[in-house]
């Protein structure tokens, strides 16, 4: 019964593996099929060879055993001509698998990028600048990364502190973020869909919680959210936003974060602006919901042990309508 549930897990697991929002084996664009591509053929030639050589080690033991034991030969001219053309077939195949990989990896970096985005990862989070050779059509924001279909996207990848790696597997391969150094990637997504990406290089305690949130819709859909998050942050709706705003001003908040269209501009934290326009909170690790918000400002070093950002003591009422404002930044 334990080996069949066992069994059924490992199944489980490879399917799950197979498909969802970060898998290499579900390519949504040009870079990860690029990468699909190599993967197939190399799994398949050598799943091919490793049954073919069985085979072929089972035969030479028999020949060995019968025909050359029995005619009392020490070498056997066939299975010299054999061993020949197996080295000649496996030097073959490296040969290609060599061609194969190189030309891939030609393919992921190159095109003419439709868009220039920077991302600058840091301890635990990722600070995602769209640029634009027109500096009124630039905005920050974090975490989340929206791509149109069918463009190419160049994106500079930086770090604020230690090496971390960009990684959304259902579109292409890691690529390190280097201290003091540029490295880019190019991203062509080919189908519409939400797509996770995570850091893939150990860069401290919350390593773990270092999701990226990638959406991939039609272009209309693109420009339309990126017009929103030129605009400056909504003004508070209601009279509890308010002083949720006055509170976030006051306090901590606004020396680390910036929210634009207000007196807060810090850069040490990410951009709020739109916050709650967002899928989800501290790099992926809590939903972009009110209780989660509500416990996440009340103690951040609860969910996200060792982050950056210190729990700010506030009254109850205070805390509440800051949660309040914050929600209300779409
Ligand atoms: Cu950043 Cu691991």
């Amino acid at each position: 019964m334990k080996t069949v549930r066992l069994l059924a897990m490992v199944v489980a697991l490879l399917l799950a593996g197979c498909n969802g929002v970060q898998s290499s084996l579900a390519p949504a664009g040009d870079q990860s099929a690029a990468i699909d591509h190599v993967w197939q053929i190399m799994v398949w030639t050598c799943s091919t060879i490793y049954l073919f050589t069985l085979g072929a080690l089972a035969w030479a033991i028999w020949r060995r055993r019968t025909v050359a034991m029995r005619e009392g030969v020490s070498r056997d001219p066939l299975l010299s001509r054999a061993l020949f053309a197996w080295v000649v077939l496996v030097v073959g195949l490296l040969t290609w698998f060599v061609a194969v990989s190189f030309l891939a990896d030609r393919r992921l970096h190159g095109g003419t990028p439709d868009l220039e985005i920077r991302i600058t990862a840091k301890q635990w989070w990722w600070q995602v600048e769209y640029l634009s050779p027109e500096p009124s059509q630039q905005f920050t924001t974090a975490n989340e990364l929206r791509l149109p279909r069918d463009r190419t996207a160049r994106i500079e990848l930086k770090s604020g502190d230690v090496i971390h790696s960009f990684w959304v597997p259902a579109l292409s391969g890691k690529e390190d973020l280097i201290p003091g150094y540029t490295n880019a990637v190019f991203l062509t997504p080919r189908r519409d869909g939400t797509f996770r990406g995570q850091c893939a290089e150990f860069c401290g305690l919350q390593h773990a919680h270092m999701a990226l949130d990638v959406q991939v819709t039609d272009e209309a859909t693109f420009r339309a959210w990126a017009a929103k998050q030129l605009a400056p942050a909504p003004s508070p709706s209601s009279t509890t936003a308010l002083r949720g705003a006055e509170v976030f001003n006051r306090t901590a908040c606004a020396t680390c974060h910036t929210v634009r269209g207000t007196p807060a501009g810090g850069r040490v934290g990410p951009d709020l602006t739109h916050l709650a326009s967002r899928r989800t909170l501290a790099a992926g690790a809590l939903p972009m919901e009110r209780d989660a918000m509500a416990k996440w400002l009340d103690d951040p070093q609860h969910p996200k042990p060792g982050n950056l950002m210190p729990a700010v003591p506030l009254s109850k009422d205070d805390s509440s309508a800051l949660v309040d404002y914050l929600m209300g930044l779409k």
